[in-house]
């Protein structure tokens, strides 16, 4: 009988050892982020399959890619199921709105990413304005509006510039800087008139704050956190900070914007008082949490939050963690950050952005890119793909971000020199990038 349960704890042991060292994971999206995911998990022992939906061709070279509907949640949850799936990673915004990590976890299949409750803090900015006015974490002055004639009647009284936002996700574009009535006014009116879908159905207004902005990343399991430091974002789309805003035209990590005693600043006076009262309210944020900070005077505030990794923030990221990511994944989902450690090189990893011309306005699909191989990649050089497809032998170019030339070393402008001669061997006339990426810091 003492036999029998021995054997069967060592069967359960040998189980959970296997089940740690051959995990099959999913990674939802299609950009640079999610290449950079799948990169930096592959690495990992622990990972032996690897599977992303929908992903892109520069995925496809180390992943198998699946036609899923990532934000049909139980579409997904099928999927795992019948392909015994053991983590999913959800890279973008739109999934964890439509509840797809709850659906999954209600399943039993680990996910690393926030439930669509804690996901308010990224899918509603009123949300996060009323969990930092509960905390009184620092952040812009505010009113919000669900009607246009009211929001009209108080810009008229308002000090310029003035920042009006659509509540809900706009994929990055429901935020409008008015540098006067006209402006904010037309803002306004195109919120309410549905430019930005329900998005637009209600509107913040908020106070325009001055300072240098930087991006910090933590990892949360409901309990603990552990932080990642952070990243610089280049959000315009031309040489010195000229042009539309876009997604992100480059990044580089670490920052010296956000020091040490910035960083913990941050930490004490707005994360751990937003994420404490996101528990009070029965709602514990799980995942990986991206604060955006507006920095003046050595004092940071609050811009807003996002509920995934920023992209292409996360390439430089997962250029410097390498396999490490996953352990840390994991960490997260078994709620270990307690005793999680990040171990960190002395090194600097910058990421430009290579983007369709026209982009982020008005730009075609479909335009060949040669002279990819020319790069030899390794852990310090990667081109992750952003937006590209496969075109018979071909690889053509699908979105606005295409390419992420990203590149590690012991120095900034060593890795920022670096990636720049990679440009320089990729032939695509449609494409175009910024000069300047890591100007700040160097
Ligand atoms: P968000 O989508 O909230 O990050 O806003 C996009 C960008 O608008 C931010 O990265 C900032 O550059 C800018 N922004 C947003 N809110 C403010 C604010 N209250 N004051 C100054 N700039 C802002
Ligand atoms: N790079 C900005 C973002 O991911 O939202």
């Amino acid at each position: 009988m003492l036999s029998c349960q021995c054997d069967k704890v060592i069967l359960r042991l040998l189980y959970y050892k296997a089940k740690e060292t051959f995990l099959h994971i999913l990674i939802l999206g299609s950009g640079g982020r999610e290449h950079s995911i799948t990169w930096a998990v592959k690495q990992n022992p622990k990972c032996t399959k690897l599977s992303c939906a929908p992903g892109n061709a520069g995925i496809a070279k180390i992943a198998a890619c699946i036609e899923l509907n990532i934000n049909d949640g139980q579409h997904v949850k099928e999927w795992c199921l019948n392909n015994n799936v053991d983590l999913v990673i959800i890279g973008p915004e739109e999934p964890l709105a439509y509840g797809v990590s709850d659906i999954l976890k209600n399943a039993n299949i680990t996910t690393f990413a926030p439930s669509k409750a804690a996901s308010k803090l990224e899918s509603s900015k009123l949300f996060t304005k009323e969990i930092c006015d509960s905390c009184q974490a620092p952040t812009a002055g505010y009113d919000y509006f669900d009607n246009k004639e009211k929001a009209i009647e108080f810009i008229k009284k308002s000090k310029f510039p003035i920042v009006v936002k659509a509540d809900g996700l706009a994929a990055g574009k429901g935020v409008v800087i008015a540098s006067e009535y006209l402006k904010a006014k037309e803002a306004i009116t195109e919120m309410f008139g549905g430019h930005y879908g329900q998005a637009g159905n209600q509107v913040v207004i908020e106070e325009f704050m001055e300072g240098e902005e930087a991006s910090l990343f933590v990892l949360c399991d409901g309990e603990n956190l552990i932080s990642f430091g952070g990243a610089q974002d280049h959000k315009r789309a031309f040489d010195g900070d000229n042009g539309p805003n876009t997604g992100g035209m480059g990044a580089y990590s670490p920052t010296p914007v956000l020091t040490k005693e910035i960083e913990k600043k941050a930490i004490s006076k707005i994360i751990k008082p937003c994420l404490s009262e996101m528990r009070k309210r029965g709602i514990p944020y799980e995942g990986v949490l991206y604060a955006g900070l507006m920095i003046k005077d050595g004092e940071p505030k609050l811009v807003e939050f996002n509920t995934r990794f920023g992209d292409p923030e996360c390439q430089v990221l997962m250029m410097r963690l390498g396999a490490q990511a996953l352990d840390l994944i994991l960490a997260t989902c078994e709620k270990r950050l307690g005793n999680a450690k990040i171990t960190w090189a002395d090194d600097h990893a910058i990421t430009i952005v290579m983007a369709t011309k026209g982009y982020p306005i008005k730009y075609d699909k479909g335009s060949k890119i040669s002279g990819l191989g020319n790069t030899s990649e390794n852990s310090n050089q990667v081109i992750f793909h952003a937006g590209t497809k496969n075109h018979g032998k071909d690889i053509v170019a699908s979105g606005g971000r295409v390419l992420n030339i990203t590149t590690r070393a012991s120095t900034l402008k060593e890795a920022q020199l670096r990636a720049y001669k990679i440009i320089e061997s990729i032939d695509w006339k449609e494409g175009f990038y910024r000069n300047d990426i890591g100007w700040r810091a160097l």
